[in-house]
């Protein structure tokens, strides 16, 4: 049974440094950084930990080994050579996938198959199994990854994506991936003890990430992980990483968050998300248009991801909503604003350049995320 292993967060393109950072601060050193992939040695724990708390990574893997392999002679024996008996026992079910890019192995199922038949063989001589393998018991899928003829070899902890935390129950056109949402609000100076609004709220998604953060509640608390099933992790261990998650939660941390959307419908889908997500009372809703929205007191955040009016016909009304949301948010320099949009003119259309700008996809769609932080006004100087 292993006791240390090698994991691989991976990441959506852009916050592999945000993953980085959440791996660091739960307490794992040695993180290796490259595209999509945050590498990192820790011990078993790690793997309930991470699936639990990590709120920007997409998936959790354990990598079985990697090697250079430009034949399928090579990919078969180096395959075969690895440990896969003291990761999947006689009765664990292994489907096999695979990618290829950059490499002389191109053929993917070819490359599956092969690997494939190399676990079987290892696990058979290992376990001591004569007829077919049963594939009966708990899940443990492989995956083949091939980059420029080198192969990485590694099993999913996570199950689903890790962006499904178990609250989305209803969704509109265009939802933010909970990921991407919670490095949103990562990305700002935003602390539990400001307030924080988003005038595009849709589902909600941005508002429940920040809640979370804000009470320190573990993103996967409300969900299961395929890991679970797996005796070398064992119940033991997945216990320990939920009473810690519980044991962290700061549940008397107060907010001050609030959500507007013009759509009626979308109002109530976000209420519901954040009911499912156990913050019922905790997130102000209101159906309200974003140009109605005028800040009450200092010190503020808006955190939005507004229509981008990529579809013709909207254009004109989304930048007209950008020009009045800087007019609005320039008589209240305390407030910090941040908006995810793919209007390349946003600076010129909110009416001012940016303290940062950062690049970034939200799925396919390449955006950036301007960000405009307020002067914090001192108590009682307004
Ligand atoms: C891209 S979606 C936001 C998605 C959200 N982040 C989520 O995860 O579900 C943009 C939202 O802006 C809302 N919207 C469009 N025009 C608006 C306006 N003038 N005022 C307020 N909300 C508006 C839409 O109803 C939609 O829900």
């Amino acid at each position: 049974m292993p006791t240390t292993v090698t994991l691989l967060a991976t990441s959506a393109m852009g916050l592999e440094s945000i993953v980085a950072n959440e791996v660091k601060a739960l307490g794992y050193e040695d993180v290796q950084v490259e595209n999509g992939k945050v590498i990192f040695k820790a011990d078993v724990q790690a793997i309930p930990r991470c699936n639990l708390w990590l709120r920007t990574a997409d998936r959790l893997k354990v990598i079985i080994g990697e090697f250079e392999a430009t034949t399928f002679d090579e990919l078969f024996e180096q395959t075969k050579a690895l440990a896969w008996h003291e990761y999947i026992p006689e009765d664990g079910s292994f489907p096999v996938t695979g990618k290829s890019v950059k490499s002389k192995l191109y053929s993917v199922p070819d490359c599956q198959s092969i690997v494939k038949k190399a676990i079987v063989e290892k696990l058979k001589q290992k376990h001591g199994v004569a007829s077919r393998m049963p594939e009966s018991g708990a899940l443990y899928k492989v995956e083949i990854a091939l980059l420029k003829d080198k192969a990485t070899l590694t099993i999913d902890t996570s199950g689903a994506g890790l962006h499904k935390r178990g609250y989305r129950i209803g969704q509109g056109e265009a939802p933010l991936k909970e990921t991407l949402a919670a490095a949103l609000v990562q990305l700002t100076n935003w602390k539990p003890d400001y307030p924080l609004v988003d005038v595009f709220c849709g589902s909600g998604t941005i508002l429940i990430e920040a809640a979370f953060i804000g009470q320190n509640i573990a993103p996967g608390f409300n969900r299961s992980f395929a890991s679970e099933e797996w005796a070398w992790i064992g119940d033991k261990r997945w216990a320990q990483a939920f009473d810690e998650a519980e044991s962290l939660a700061n549940y008397d941390q107060a907010l001050d968050i609030t959500g507007s959307d013009i759509d009626p419908k979308m109002i109530e889908i976000a209420k519901n998300n954040a009911m499912e997500a156990g913050l019922a009372d905790l997130i102000q809703w209101k159906q309200m248009q974003a140009t109605d929205f005028q800040p009450k007191v200092p010190n503020g955040y808006i955190i939005s991801n507004p229509p981008y009016g990529e579809r013709i016909g909207d254009k004109k009304q989304v930048e007209a909503l950008y020009e009045a949301l800087g007019e609005t948010m320039r008589l209240h320099p305390s407030w910090s604003v941040y908006v995810l949009t793919s209007n390349e003119k946003f600076e010129s259309l909110y009416g001012a350049k940016a303290t940062k700008r950062r690049k970034l996809f939200n799925g396919f769609i390449k955006v950036d995320y301007y960000q405009y932080f307020g002067k914090h006004e001192k108590k009682g100087e307004s």
